[in-house]
């Protein structure tokens, strides 16, 4: 037996594709990824799965590599605390979402240890999108929520940094479905018979001629 028999049938295993294994395309989890406003309540999010979605950020790139953004996971526990001072759904006031029972109880809020700043901002998009990426690889859902009460959640959570974003986690119980429209459609969502639909922009109009 050569000498490095063993190591190249190790190298030749970890080369080959895995076979039974389903891969979650980008293509797919982007398409899955939308922002949920009701969620399955008999399912509760785990401490482990909020640290796993946290964690996909520590691979994330970063302005000056600074990484100034800290990440607070709230569980049901606590999520009283957050539910009553954020806002859901702006662009149908009339539903008053979410609905009762579908509540998310599960969120990360995004703290930064700096003042924010255009570089900050940008960083917490890359982070926010990156974990709700994270959280449908992970069979979960969730929504980014810029409106809500600053001075209250800081002061709920004993915060020591300003929270920037508030990302809300759970199991999804809604249909959404996107809506291809043009440069200039109304780009407002909207439900009907119980689906949310979404209008996104076409790339041919997205591309500057
Ligand atoms: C930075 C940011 C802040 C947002 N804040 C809120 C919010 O406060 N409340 C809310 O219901 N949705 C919020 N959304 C969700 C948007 O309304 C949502 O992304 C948009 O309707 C498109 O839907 P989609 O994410 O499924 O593509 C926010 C999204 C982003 C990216």
């Amino acid at each position: 037996m050569a000498d490095n028999y063993l190591e190249k049938r190790m190298e030749d295993y970890r080369n080959q594709a895995p076979r039974t294994k389903r891969v979650a395309t980008l293509g797919k989890l982007l398409r899955r990824n939308r922002s949920f406003r009701g969620y399955d309540t008999s399912f509760e999010v785990r401490a482990d799965q909020l640290h796993r979605i946290i964690e996909s950020t520590t691979l994330c790139p970063s302005a000056r590599n600074q990484q100034v953004l800290r990440f607070r996971p709230v569980l049901s526990d606590e999520s009283d605390n957050i539910l009553k001072h954020i806002r859901l759904g702006g662009a149908l006031p009339e539903l008053h979402l979410p609905f009762p029972g579908t509540e998310p109880h599960a969120f990360i809020v995004i703290c930064s240890t700096v003042e924010e700043s255009k570089y900050i901002d940008i960083d917490l998009g890359i982070v926010a999108q990156t974990m709700l990426l994270q959280a449908t690889e992970l069979g979960l859902g969730g929504i980014c929520i810029g409106a809500f009460d600053h001075a209250e959640i800081k002061a709920a959570l004993e915060l020591p940094y300003e929270p920037l974003l508030v990302v809300a986690i759970g199991r999804p119980a809604e249909q959404i479905e996107i809506v291809e429209c043009g440069e200039g459609d109304s780009l407002t969502y909207w439900r009907k018979d119980g689906v949310h639909y979404v209008p996104k922009i076409r790339v041919s109009d997205l591309i500057i001629k």
